[in-house]
C-alpha cells in the first residue's frame, strides 16, 4: 500500500526534473519576445498584400488608359464619320454639318437622304453648277457613287448629333411666314419647311439666309437648272420679288430642322 503512495508522490519530480532549470521563466520571456514579432510579421504581410493589390490596380489602370488613347479615334468616329472627313466634306460644310465655313454654303445635317443624293451626283456631272457649286465639283469629281450613298445617309441620320438647327424664334406673323404660305411654297416644302412632298426635295428650314437667297434668285433666274424637280419651283418664282425672296430667307432661317425621331420601341405583351 505504502509503495502505491509513492509512487503517486514521486510522479510531480519526474515532470519537474523533464524540464531544464530556468525552463518556466524561459517560457514566459519567448511569449513576450515573439508576441510582438509575430504581430509584426502578420501586419507585415497584409500591408504587403495590400499595397501590391494598390500596385496592380494602379497598373492596370495605366494599361486601360493606353488602349482607350489608342481606340480614341476609333470611338468618337463612326465609320461614315470617318469618309465624311477623308473626302474633306467638313472643311466647307463644317464636322458637325451645322456651322458652314461661309454663311453662304449650305446647312447640311438631317437634309433630305434623296435631295443630298440627287445633288452629289448632279454637283459632280456638272447638272447643277450654279453659284459656288464649282468649289465642290473639284472635290468630288473622284468620289466614287457608292460613297455618295453612304453619305447622304449619313447626312440624313447622323450629322449634326441631334445639335439644334435654326437660329432664334420663328415668327409666324413675320412677313416671310405669310408668303411661305401664300406663294404656295407649303405644296412642296411642307408647313414647316422639313416635309417636303417628295423624297428628291429639300428640307429648306434652317438654312442660313444668304446661302437661301441665293438658291431662289439661282431657281428664279434659270441658273440653277439640275432637273425636272427645280423647274417646279422656277414656274412660280417669277411671281416672287426680290423682296421677298429676303423676307422669305429670313423666316426659313429661324425654323427649325428637328433631329428624327428615334424609332419606335415596340411594347412586348407577356
Ligand atoms: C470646297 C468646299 C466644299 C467641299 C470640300 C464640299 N462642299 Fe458640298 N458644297 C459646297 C458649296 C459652296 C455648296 C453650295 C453650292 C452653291 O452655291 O449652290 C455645296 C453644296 C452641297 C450639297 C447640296 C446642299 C443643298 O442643300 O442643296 C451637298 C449635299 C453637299 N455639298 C455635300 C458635300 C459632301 C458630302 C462633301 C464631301 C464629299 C462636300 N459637300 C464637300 C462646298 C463644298
Ligand atoms: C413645285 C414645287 C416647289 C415649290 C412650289 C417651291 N419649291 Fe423650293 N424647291 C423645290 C425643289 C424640287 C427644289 C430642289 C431642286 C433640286 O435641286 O432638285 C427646291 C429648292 C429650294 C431651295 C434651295 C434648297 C437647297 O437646299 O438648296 C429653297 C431655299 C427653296 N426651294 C425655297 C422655296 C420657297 C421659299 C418657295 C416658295 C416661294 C418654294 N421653294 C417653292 C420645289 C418647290
Amino acid at each position: 500500500m505504502a509503495s502505491g503512495f509513492e509512487s503517486l508522490d514521486s510522479e510531480p519530480d519526474v515532470l519537474i526534473a523533464k524540464c531544464p532549470p530556468g525552463a518556466e521563466s524561459m517560457n514566459r520571456y519567448s511569449r513576450i519576445i515573439l508576441l510582438p514579432i509575430l504581430v509584426v510579421m502578420v501586419t507585415g504581410l497584409l500591408s504587403c498584400s495590400l499595397e501590391s493589390r494598390d500596385e496592380r490596380r494602379a497598373r492596370a489602370r495605366e494599361r486601360q488608359g493606353i488602349i482607350l488613347a489608342a481606340l480614341e479615334p476609333l470611338v468618337v468616329d463612326s465609320p461614315s464619320m470617318q469618309l465624311y472627313k477623308s473626302h474633306t466634306c467638313n472643311t466647307c460644310h463644317g464636322d458637325d454639318g451645322i456651322t458652314p465655313l461661309l454663311p453662304s454654303y449650305p446647312v447640311l445635317a438631317r437634309q433630305n437622304e434623296g435631295y443630298v443624293l440627287k445633288q452629289l451626283r448632279e454637283i459632280k456631272n456638272g447638272e447643277r453648277a450654279n453659284g459656288q457649286s464649282s468649289v465642290m465639283a473639284a472635290v468630288v469629281a473622284n468620289v466614287p457613287d457608292e460613297d455618295f450613298v453612304v453619305l447622304a445617309a449619313f447626312i440624313a441620320d447622323e450629322l449634326g448629333d441631334g445639335a439644334p438647327i435654326g437660329k432664334g424664334t420663328p415668327d409666324p406673323e413675320s412677313p416671310g411666314a405669310t408668303l411661305f404660305k401664300r406663294k404656295t411654297c407649303t405644296a412642296c416644302h411642307g408647313k414647316d419647311a422639313v416635309t417636303p412632298l417628295l423624297a428628291t426635295y429639300p428640307k429648306v428650314a434652317g438654312h442660313g439666309k444668304e446661302y437661301a437667297i441665293q438658291q431662289m434668285m439661282d431657281i428664279k433666274n434659270g441658273i440653277r437648272a439640275n432637273g425636272m424637280n427645280v423647274l417646279g419651283m422656277k414656274g412660280i418664282m417669277h411671281l416672287v420679288t426680290e423682296e421677298e425672296i429676303g423676307q422669305l430667307a429670313a423666316y426659313l432661317e429661324t425654323m427649325p430642322r428637328p433631329a428624327p425621331e428615334p424609332p419606335a420601341v415596340e411594347e412586348t405583351t407577356e
